[in-house]
């Protein structure tokens, strides 16, 4: 039997990632430890919430003595690190409490690794470390430049791992994953943003021009390259995870309201985010060689996160109509509008 903590397994790709492990390993014990910020949500773990495999513990990751009290007690032997702070448009406004996490925190990790001796360390960064690729695709040799607190905070985080790694001999992995959409991705990201609001007819902020590059790969497919990578990936390794075709925002934002039915005259161009990477791709070919490959293209994957919010829409409102929610949206978007002149 194998424990996984799974740190940040309340929020998006985590759920999402609990789910894939109780199913691929009946022989596994799930350990979710989650501080359950605004991102963090335990509706998105409510289906699993009654396997015996799995146990929630409420925690954060910055607080040495809670994790190694937890490790401990649920006699975990690997830790795979989903916990951060992950909106960029947040980072710019708030970016104490991304270094706070997605740096410390992964410190604080590390050092519970090495005390206690755990088997194994899996680190689920980002391809924003490379910073904006405006030709070719990123290398997980190449340098790190990332733009934004948030994945500097990431490439921190990062570098910790490695530096770990190299001084004390920590058994650690890297996965650099693109941008990811499917269930339970809260609505702050542009897909569920922008699903939601064509459902409601309300309109589709698009900062800038639009034409900012993505690779939006499906959420399942990231977890299985994360869960290849910490079952044979090796150790002191980075692997780039991503579908491998980047889409531009605005032909995402089109599709999203033709597969809804939606006109496009819910498009609007407001202010760009400050700083914003044009665009990010990644050369997928060395977790390929493990034996991993995407399984959805980004038609069918944008098909299936329509559906998944058509079908779940007490999941979102829920989200939506809160105090929280509703008064970042009225701060960041007010105003914003591009008139045409
Ligand atoms: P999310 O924002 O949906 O969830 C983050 C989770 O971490 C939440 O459950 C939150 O409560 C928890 N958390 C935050 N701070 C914590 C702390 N101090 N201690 C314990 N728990 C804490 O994030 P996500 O989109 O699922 O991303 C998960 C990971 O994957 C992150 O490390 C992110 O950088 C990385 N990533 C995300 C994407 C993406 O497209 N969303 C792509 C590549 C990599
Ligand atoms: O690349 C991986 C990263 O992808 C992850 O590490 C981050 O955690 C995740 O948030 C995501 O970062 P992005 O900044 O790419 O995601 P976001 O959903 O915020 O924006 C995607 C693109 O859409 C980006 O070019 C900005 C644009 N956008 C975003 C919002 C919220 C808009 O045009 N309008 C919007 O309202």
């Amino acid at each position: 039997m194998r424990t996984l903590m799974i740190a940040g397994g309340a929020g998006f790709i985590g759920s999402n990632y609990c789910r894939l492990v109780l199913e691929r390993h009946p022989d596994y014990r799930i350990v979710v430890y989650d501080k359950l910020t605004y991102a963090g949500n335990p509706a998105n773990l409510a289906d699993i919430a009654d396997d015996p495999r799995y146990t929630f513990v409420l925690g954060d990751i910055c607080d040495a003595d809670a994790v190694r009290a937890a490790i401990r007690k649920h006699d975990v032997d690997t830790i795979v690190n989903f916990a951060a702070e992950t909106h960029v448009d947040r980072s710019l406004s708030e970016p104490g409490a991304f270094i706070m996490t997605d740096v410390y925190g992964t410190h604080v990790l590390l050092e519970a690794v090495r005390e206690l001796g755990l088997e194994r360390f899996h680190q689920v960064s980002t391809d924003e470390v490379y910073g904006e690729v405006l030709t070719g695709s990123s290398a997980e040799c190449d340098p790190l430049a990332p733009r934004s607190p948030y994945s500097a905070s990431k490439a921190g985080g990062d570098m910790m791992v490695l530096a770990y790694h190299a001084s004390f001999g920590l058994p650690v992995t890297i996965t650099r994953g693109s941008n990811n959409i499917g269930p339970y991705q809260y609505p702050e990201k542009v897909v569920p943003l922008f699903i939601t609001n064509a459902i409601d007819d309300l309109p589709l902020p698009i900062y800038g021009d639009g034409h900012q590059m993505r690779d939006y790969q499906y959420v399942e497919d990231h977890c299985e390259g994360i869960d290849v990578v910490l079952h044979h990936g090796v150790p002191g390794e980075i692997y780039n995870l991503g579908s491998g075709v980047e889409t531009r925002n605005i032909d995402m934002a089109t599709l999203l309201l033709d597969l809804l039915g939606k006109p496009h005259s819910l498009l609007q161009y407001i202010t760009d985010r400050p700083g914003h990477d044009r665009r990010y791709s990644v050369n997928i070919e060395k977790v390929c060689a493990l034996g991993w490959e995407p399984r959805h293209t980004f038609a069918q994957a944008l098909e299936k996160t329509v559906r998944w919010y058509v079908e779940n829409e007490p999941w979102w409102r829920t989200i939506k109509s809160g105090d929280f929610y509703r008064a970042y949206y009225e701060k960041h978007y007010a105003g914003r509008e591009i008139k045409p002149d």
